[in-house]
């Protein structure tokens, strides 16, 4: 791994789930032209991304990230869009609110468009067709003309990733992310639900203690954070030549960045030492997410670590668990105590979407809720007893009143999935299920922080 590093490198290594494109010219001139677009996102706000995701490694704030488990074209709207940073928000101030912790806020969103699968091949209707890769690659319409490869794709996902990018940032900065707007951001079909009573009286509170410090004469709107907030990109590099071709160089530092979001992650399928994702992690300066599953062992891990993190710098590396709530106990302790016994800085998140992801008998795929805090309960136990930061959570979800996850406060049934089973790839949590799990992990977060005498952060933003 000392060879020299060039955006292209990945190239000459050998390459798990990329899709086999029929026309070789037409894909190399979509690449070319990728590479003349302007870039998504900047390196500076990547580099600032670090800096937040330094304070999650140290123990001084918590990562939220989240958002569909693939976007579509198909239901790019804004009203979607809306609503996820709606419920997004939500979960935020009930985070920071409730466990006393600044939320560093990191989308799966503008980009996250291509899937691993687990086959090459889907059966249906005594049919065989290859897989549907998300929408950056193919179709998900049944028929054999659907499922080629078309590089095309990859500029709408572009333009796509473009244009939600420029909403969310608008929303971010542009008032819509004021407190003082707390009670405006809750979902209208929420209304008569006990975590938007919940949610509610916490807004409430909110409001009394902005009017108290103002009242004490503090000018609240010279305070930025308390207007705007910052909210990051972030999605699966899985499709390589498109990554490429929005690898820039810092005009700045002279440093290579991915510039198709601020953090991008590799998949627990594609993170094979010798392959071409880890050849092109390792050059790019982004803060980056490194999936765990239960397949991976923990000297492999400590190399991963050595080959994407050589200089030990916090907020670089996020290590996104994903083992299953059966799994997480067997597997998380011996993770945890090889990173600290080599003195290495991760930031420690919890995917308990990918493991525990069901059939349910209906046929759907689902994951029932129980199963999905299981895992997050155990994962938040195993770094108490470690003394170690359970850093944050790695959810899919969308701002969508949708059917796809069982249970939670409105007990989605198995019968229930078919009335609004909308995702194109893995079941996601609703809004409602989101913003419970959001409260339920706060309630986590604040039994970790008590008895640990720590001074309050310094509040940053929402
Ligand atoms: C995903 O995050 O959608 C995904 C495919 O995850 P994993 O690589 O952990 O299976
Ligand atoms: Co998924």
């Amino acid at each position: 791994m000392s060879e020299r590093w060039t955006p292209e490198s990945w190239r000459g290594k050998p390459v798990m789930q990329m899709p086999e494109y029929p026309d070789a010219k037409a894909l190399a001139d979509v690449e070319a032209q990728l590479a003349t677009f302007p870039p998504l996102v900047f390196a500076g706000e990547a580099r600032n991304l670090k800096k937040q995701l330094a304070r999650v490694a140290n123990g001084e704030a918590f990562l939220l990230q989240g958002g569909d488990c693939a976007e579509s074209f198909a239901e790019h709207g804004a009203n979607n869009i809306r609503d996820f940073f709606r419920a997004f928000l939500q979960m935020s101030v009930v985070l920071t609110y409730a466990g006393a912790l600044p939320v560093v806020k990191v989308g799966r969103i503008a980009g996250q468009f291509a899937k691993p699968r687990s086959s090459p091949i889907e059966k249906a209707n005594g049919q065989e067709l290859p897989s549907y890769r998300g929408d950056i690659i193919n179709d998900i319409a049944f028929t054999a003309e659907s499922r080629v490869p078309d590089p095309q794709r990859q500029l709408m996902a572009y333009r796509q990733s473009a244009a939600t990018l420029n909403l969310l940032r608008a929303f971010a900065s542009g008032g819509f992310a004021n407190l003082g707007s707390v009670h405006q951001w809750m979902l209208g079909f929420l209304k008569d639900s006990q975590q938007s009573r919940r949610y509610k009286e916490l807004a409430d509170r909110i409001s009394d203690a902005l009017n108290f410090m103002r009242a004490c004469g503090l000018d609240l709107e010279a305070h930025p954070e308390l207007r705007s907030t910052d909210f990051y990109t972030s999605h699966e590099a899985l499709l390589l030549g498109y990554e490429q071709a929005f690898t820039r160089v810092d005009s700045t530092t002279g440093d290579w960045y991915a510039t198709s979001g601020h953090m991008l992650w590799i998949g627990d399928r594609t993170r094979q030492l010798d392959h071409a994702h880890v050849e092109y992690f390792r050059g790019i300066k982004n803060p980056i997410g490194l999936k765990c599953g239960p397949s991976l062992k923990a000297d492999e891990l400590l190399k991963l670590i050595d080959i994407l993190n050589p200089d030990n710098e916090p907020g670089r590396l996020t290590l996104i668990n994903r083992f299953g709530h059966e799994k997480v106990g067997e597997h998380l302790p011996g993770f945890i105590r090889a990173v600290q016994k080599e003195g290495r800085k991760v930031v420690w998140s919890c995917d308990p979407m990918h493991g525990n992801t069901i059939t349910s008998n209906s046929g759907y795929k689902t994951r029932p809720f129980d199963r999905i805090l299981s895992e997050v309960k155990s994962f938040f136990q195993i770094h108490q007893a470690e003394g170690t930061h359970a850093g944050g959570v790695h959810l899919e979800m969308t701002g969508q009143n949708v059917t796809e996850c069982t249970g939670g406060a409105r007990a989605i049934s198995d019968e229930d999935l078919n009335d609004r089973y909308h995702t194109v790839c893995d079941p996601r949590l609703n809004a409602e299920q989101s913003i419970d799990m959001a409260f339920l992990i706060a309630e986590l977060l604040k039994s970790g922080r008590a008895g640990k005498e720590q001074p309050l952060p310094v509040a940053s933003g929402l």
